[in-house]
């Protein structure tokens, strides 16, 4: 049996009255318990408003499944689809908790199956809220097998699999609802009429158009590697060191999974950079959760949005949720007042519970560049491991980022004064280093020849770096960042 129906098991033995199941797999979740009851010797009951066959109106029919329930002397489990919008009504709201005393001291139970959360205020004691994780691998598993089982039963289709590739066709499908996953299994015998390791491929390009149309999250493929990040040699050995926390080595150990990190910085001075370096340096996925469409309401209500980004996060864990400019999504948490303020502190709410709790190797990269905006709660111990602040470049550091960005541009780095460079760029972020290297090799293609440390020292003069624009803002993110941030490197002394 998996953890949910071990669970759902326990509270039915221990006569909760009400369980609130939030997934977005109906079918599974009736699956799951009707074998729960089966094995419990029980009755299992499916009601919804569209197969409810009496003819009154639709909070009628929630208000009589309610009292038939109560009136049934079966030992019973009862699953209630679309009923979450009646929990609105004041009626059947009291009809529920008639229902919740009647229950406690029966054999029955009320499962409610939705993908949001609206429990009224009243019902909140009496309900246990569960949620229904996407499917682990055994399920994938034997919907695979189910799948492979039907094409060798016929003659048109054929697999070519050996456990080892059914292995990898698994983890290439993790994150996906069993629905999903079904749909994909039939998609890749039918392209070909062929199911082999051939359709990896196709099962993890539909598995990324999935998870983009879920709205909030998207794959990133990043290519950047951690030498391309200059500087910061404090934040790289800390990063490098916890590679291997991943491990089962390390679980044995006894080492805990590193949660997150959290990286405050001024502008272009290579946060995001560092997400993605991240990435391949651990070898795991990168998932980008944009904060912005959380909350934009077409996609979904902002919760489920929520609850979905994080379940599908945690499905194919071990991996990265980068949350980039953390700040944008929670702007109306600090500020409070009217407006949307509740529902985004509420969903913060869920977040930060989620970081606390979370056993599952998701690591939250966060990154943000105004601290005005964050909610202090955020910042507290136990949430991220440790909160790193990206000042801008010192003098060997930028030397490293003209390095790097040079050599990025196939151009040998020994050809530079690499020196001079860095002396005059005291103040520029890597961002505008790297655009003053560009802007040389336009001056110097536009002359027909190659760009030189001149090119790139006028390039540099010609712009006004946002550290000296900005300069008030930045020496106020500073003195906040000393008290509560750790640097992202070392000063160096400069001889
Ligand atoms: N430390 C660095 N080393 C090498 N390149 C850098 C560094 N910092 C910035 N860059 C260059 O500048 C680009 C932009 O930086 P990045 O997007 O990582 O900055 P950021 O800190 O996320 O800025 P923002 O706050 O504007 O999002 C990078 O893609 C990289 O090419
Ligand atoms: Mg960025």
């Amino acid at each position: 049996m998996d953890d949910v129906s071990k669970e759902l098991t326990l509270l039915i033995r221990a006569r909760y009255p009400v369980v609130y199941l939030l997934t977005f797999e109906e079918d599974r979740a009736e699956k799951t318990l009707s074998s729960i009851a089966s094995k419990m010797k029980k009755k299992f009951v499916s009601w919804s408003v569209t197969n409810d066959s009496s003819k009154s109106h639709a909070p009628m029919k929630a208000l009589s499944a309610l009292e038939d329930a109560i009136q049934s002397a079966d030992s019973a489990i009862f699953l209630f689809r679309d009923f979450h919008p009646f929990l609105k009504d004041e009626q059947v709201i009291r009809k529920t908790r008639d229902l919740v005393n009647d229950f406690a001291r029966s054999h029955k139970t009320l499962v409610i199956v939705s993908p949001t959360m609206t429990i009224p205020a009243e019902l909140e004691k009496d309900i246990t809220i569960l949620d229904l994780p996407l499917p682990n691998r055994a399920e994938i598993e034997s919907s695979l097998n189910e799948a492979i089982s039907f094409a060798q039963r016929n003659p048109n289709l054929s697999v070519s699999l050996n456990d080892e590739e059914k292995n990898s066709v698994v983890d290439a499908t993790l994150g996906l609802t069993l629905t999903e996953a079904k749909r994909i299994f039939s998609k890749a015998m039918l392209t070909d009429h062929m199911f082999s390791t051939k359709d990896i491929e196709l099962i993890l390009s539909e598995k990324k158009q999935l998870i983009r149309k879920s709205g909030s999250l998207e794959y990133f493929e990043a290519s950047d590697k951690l030498t391309d990040v200059g500087g910061m040699n404090t934040l790289k050995r800390w990063l490098t060191k916890r590679h291997s926390s991943f491990s089962n080595k390390a679980r044995d150990y006894g080492l805990p999974v590193p949660k997150g990190v959290m990286l405050l910085g001024v502008q272009g001075c290579g946060k995001s950079l560092t997400a993605k370096a991240v990435a391949s340096l651990w070898n795991q996925p990168l998932l980008r959760l944009d904060m912005g469409k959380i909350f934009s309401s077409y996609i979904g209500s902002s919760e489920e949005n929520m609850r979905k980004a994080i379940a599908t996060a945690e499905s194919l864990a071990p991996v990265i949720l980068w949350i980039d400019e953390i700040e944008k999504g929670l702007s109306g948490v600090k500020s409070g007042g009217g407006g949307d303020s509740g529902v985004t502190a509420r969903i913060f709410g869920t977040f930060l519970s989620w970081m606390q709790e979370k056993t599952k190797p998701v690591f939250v990269l966060a990154t943000a560049n105004n601290i005005k905006e964050l909610p202090p709660e955020l910042l507290r111990k136990g949430r991220f491991d440790e909160i790193f602040f990206i000042d801008l470049p010192e003098k060997k550091e930028r030397k490293d980022i003209f390095a790097i960005h040079v050599r990025k541009r196939k151009r040998d780095p020994k050809k530079y004064d690499l020196d001079a460079l860095a002396e005059v760029s005291d103040g520029f972020s890597g961002a505008e280093i790297e655009m003053a290297i560009v802007e040389s090799m336009y001056i110097a293609f536009g002359e027909n020849r190659e760009f030189n440390t001149g090119d790139i020292t006028t390039a540099l003069s010609a712009t006004v770096p946002l550290s000296r624009t900005m300069a008030e803002d930045i020496s106020e993110l500073r003195s906040w960042a000393k008290e509560r941030a750790r640097p992202a490197s070392e000063p160096v002394e400069e001889v």
